[in-house]
């Protein structure tokens, strides 16, 4: 099985930046589409709530409103972190969840996220949650209700949700980084699932991230499309085709075909800190191949003067590779986002960042 390759030449190397953007422009044109690149008639970014909890702990509400053409959109954000007299570390968690009818998370695992949140303030970090369905809605019929109704016919700026939703947390990140409370050499972008694939592909467009977690982010995700069980393009096609540029559908059943695989969307991260989760019943995502990708990707690393994954053998449940700037586990449970991925994932921003 051929398997396009990261570097091509040995100019490739000493040239990263230039070859950095011919893959990033084979994902835009075959996968993601372009990421929105439009002024606009007037953006605000400007905090609306501010609670100061028990024991030094705060949660703000901010909103982003952008207008153009006499229109207007908006999203919000809430921040979740800890009194200090230093700048600090963030994580961003993109949400693409808190508003969809179709996945609306019960009252029960809001609780369970809610926790995470207040869990990552609790190490130091400002967890910012950004509900980027909020701009653009995550689904096939209504996605262009909101952020597209903004565009011109002619702006010639084909994209899909993941492209939008990756913009706008971007948009929130460089909103926030002037903060003081922000150390801007430490932010990182996050997400599960949907909301992984958005995460990748958002560090990997926006260097100001300066590092990347995505959990359980399987097909169109870390997962190789090549070998790949579980979904596949013709499924996530055929499911959820605004997350993809329209491209995409014609390598349903073609992915030997593809220019790219998911492997060169992790090198893109390359040498930022890349965490990558699995989970040992997501067969859907296929833990293998999201691994697979980790080992792949480690080239990039290696290359730019990093480590790729410390080990390439696949690791037990619960036992995270460790020891590497790339570092991965396939937790033992469910797909989704638990307690034990955060448990692992910010010590090893901690020592990446020391
Ligand atoms: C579906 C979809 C996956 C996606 C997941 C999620 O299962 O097929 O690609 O990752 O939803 O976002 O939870």
């Amino acid at each position: 099985m051929d398997i396009p390759k990261i570097f091509t030449t040995k100019e490739d190397i000493a040239n990263w930046s230039i070859r950095r953007k011919e893959i990033l422009k084979l994902f835009e044109d075959n996968i993601y589409g372009k990421i929105p690149d439009v002024s606009f008639d007037l953006e605000e970014f400007g905090r609306c709530e501010h609670l100061s909890l028990e024991n030094g702990y705060f949660k703000d509400v901010y909103r982003l409103w952008i207008c153009r053409n006499s229109k207007m959109c908006g999203l919000s954000v809430e921040l979740f972190y800890k009194k200090s007299s230093e700048p600090l570390p963030s994580v961003f968690i993109v949400d693409p969840f808190s508003n969809n009818p179709y996945i609306r998370p019960s009252a029960l695992e809001r609780l369970r996220i809610m926790d995470q949140n207040w869990y990552i303030a609790s190490q130091g970090y400002i967890c910012v949650c950004v509900h980027v369905d909020e701009i653009c809605f995550d689904d096939p019929d209504r996605y262009k209700w909101g952020f597209f109704e903004l565009l011109d016919k002619d702006d010639n700026n084909p994209t899909s949700a993941i492209s939008v939703w990756a913009w706008a947390v971007e948009r929130v990140r460089k909103h926030l980084e002037s903060n003081p409370i922000f150390d801007k050499s430490r932010m990182i972008v996050s997400g599960c699932s949907r909301a992984g694939k958005t995460a990748l592909w958002c560090g990997a467009n926006f260097e100001g991230f300066t590092g990347v977690f995505a959990s359980v982010s399987g097909c169109t995700g870390a997962a190789m499309h090549r070998g790949k069980t579980g979904e596949r393009i013709a499924d996530i096609t055929k499911q959820f085709p605004h997350w993809s540029c329209p491209k995409y559908a014609e390598y349903a059943g073609k992915e030997e075909s593809l220019p790219v695989d998911q492997h060169m969307l992790l090198s893109l991260i390359a040498p930022r800190p890349l965490y990558i989760s699995s989970a040992s019943e997501d067969d859907w995502a296929c833990p293998k191949k999201e691994f697979e990708s980790c080992v792949l990707a480690g080239e990039a690393y290696r290359a730019l003067g990093k480590r790729g994954l410390a080990s390439e053998e696949f690791p037990e449940t619960n036992s995270p590779i460790i020891g590497g700037d790339i570092q991965y586990h396939i937790r033992k449970g469910p797909h989704g986002i638990y307690m034990y991925d955060w448990e692992q994932v910010i010590p090893f921003f901690n020592r990446e960042y020391s």
